[in-house]
């Protein structure tokens, strides 16, 4: 399985004086915090002792009730029965292993992708096929020729505000992505936890509205409640939703029912609705701070994402650079970020790639950060 290469270096950037932009974490002043009696407090009145009882593996019916207003906002259709609760959205990709995965089978995944997948599926031994990517995310026609010419059990993607890159799939190339997966009949996973954290552009509907034979939709409330709360949600074309079902119920029978109920609450309370905009707040600035630096100090040699929302931005160097040596040298000086290289399946790519992260510092902060980064850039570019 091998150790996480973030958690390696998050071990580093815990260091008195970092300044981490290497994490990938909410910020903690994004938890609602100040609700968190009242909302224990509705779920005793609520729920009594059923909150603290065994539960069904599918999830708890109250929260799986709440989600199907949150997956409407979202202009997914779904019943409350076709929504199954995992511990974390992580538990979903868990999950998808274990049921689809036999040695050897090959997964589709976009180059770079989200390293915490990769760390789901490689227990169950699958190779890899990269995708090709470009500022618009996942290119359809590199989806085509890979369906074309590998027998791909299933496709992972993140389409909105994609981990690592920030890059978000615009709405005419969703519509041919789910029209090539229709068309091959393939299985695409739509990882979106990062969706609803929109600072600026109208959103965009996941591929799932276009494809929902096709489309396994995955996403969770880390980044918009508690990510130690763990609960993730999906959405699966049968029969991949009762074989999740069946291999929850020997992995831990259930995600914890208070954890669902207080969930359930928080959602169907309203409390989500006021809370989202805050949390938007928060990291607008950040975002904007960290765009307006590189801006300001990064090297012409360099390019990056603008994403619209999300947690990240991916910075490119000039050809022949190398993010590594880069890395030691930032964190020397007490900045640190993840080298890109990290999160792509095969070796040897994204050397001169970085994901840079703005949740988890104030915009002064970031702006020090990115002025000292520049500086280590200049002089290794
Ligand atoms: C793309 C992606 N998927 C899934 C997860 C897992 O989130 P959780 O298990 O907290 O829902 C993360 C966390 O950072 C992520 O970035």
């Amino acid at each position: 399985m091998g150790a996480s290469a973030i958690r390696e270096i998050l071990k580093v950037v815990s260091a008195p004086g970092m300044v981490s932009l290497a994490g990938g974490i909410p910020a903690p002043e994004s938890f609602p915090l100040d609700i968190m009696e009242e909302l224990t407090s509705r779920v005793i009145r609520r729920f009594g002792a059923g909150a603290f009882q065994y539960d069904l593996t599918e999830g708890f019916p109250p929260l799986r009730e709440a989600l199907v207003e949150l997956l409407a906002e979202r202009g997914i259709p779904a019943e409350a029965e076709q929504i199954y609760v995992t511990s974390g959205s992580q538990g979903v990709l868990d999950a998808i292993g274990k049921i689809l995965i036999a040695p050897g089978d090959v997964v589709a995944v976009e180059a770079p992708t989200y390293l915490g997948a990769i760390q789901a599926f490689n227990p169950y031994e699958p190779t890899y096929v990269e995708l090709q990517t470009d500022a618009d995310g996942l290119i359809p026609e590199s989806l085509e020729e890979v369906l074309e010419s590998h027998p791909v059990k299933f496709v992972y993607l993140v389409p909105t505000f994609q981990n690592p890159t920030g890059r978000t799939i615009p709405v005419d190339r969703r519509r041919r992505i789910a029209e090539i997966a229709v068309r091959h009949d393939a299985l695409l996973v739509e990882d979106d936890p990062y969706g609803a954290l929109r600072y600026r552009g109208a959103p965009v509907p996941p591929i799932r509205t276009f494809a929902p034979e096709n489309v396994l939709y995955a996403s969770t409330l880390s980044k918009v409640f508690a990510p130690g709360l763990r609960i993730g949600f999906c959405l699966a074309p049968p029969p991949i939703d009762r074989w999740l079902v069946l291999s929850k119920q020997g992995v831990d029978l259930h995600t914890s029912t208070f954890n669902q109920a207080l969930a359930a609450e928080y959602i169907a309370g309203g409390y989500l609705k006021r809370q989202l905009p805050r949390i938007v707040e928060i990291y607008r600035p950040r975002q904007e701070a960290m765009l307006s630096a590189m801006d300001q100090f990064f090297p012409d040699s360099f390019s990056w994402s603008r994403p619209e929302g999300g947690m990240f931005i991916w910075a490119e160097g000039p050809e022949g650079s190398d993010s590594d040596s880069m890395y030691r040298e930032a964190v020397k000086r007490n900045v640190a970020f993840v080298p890109g290289r990290h999160f792509y399946t095969e070796p040897g790519k994204g050397l001169a790639t970085m994901r840079l992260n703005y949740t988890m510092s104030g915009e002064a902060v970031i702006r020090r950060a990115i002025e000292t980064l520049a500086e280590v850039l200049r002089a290794s570019a």
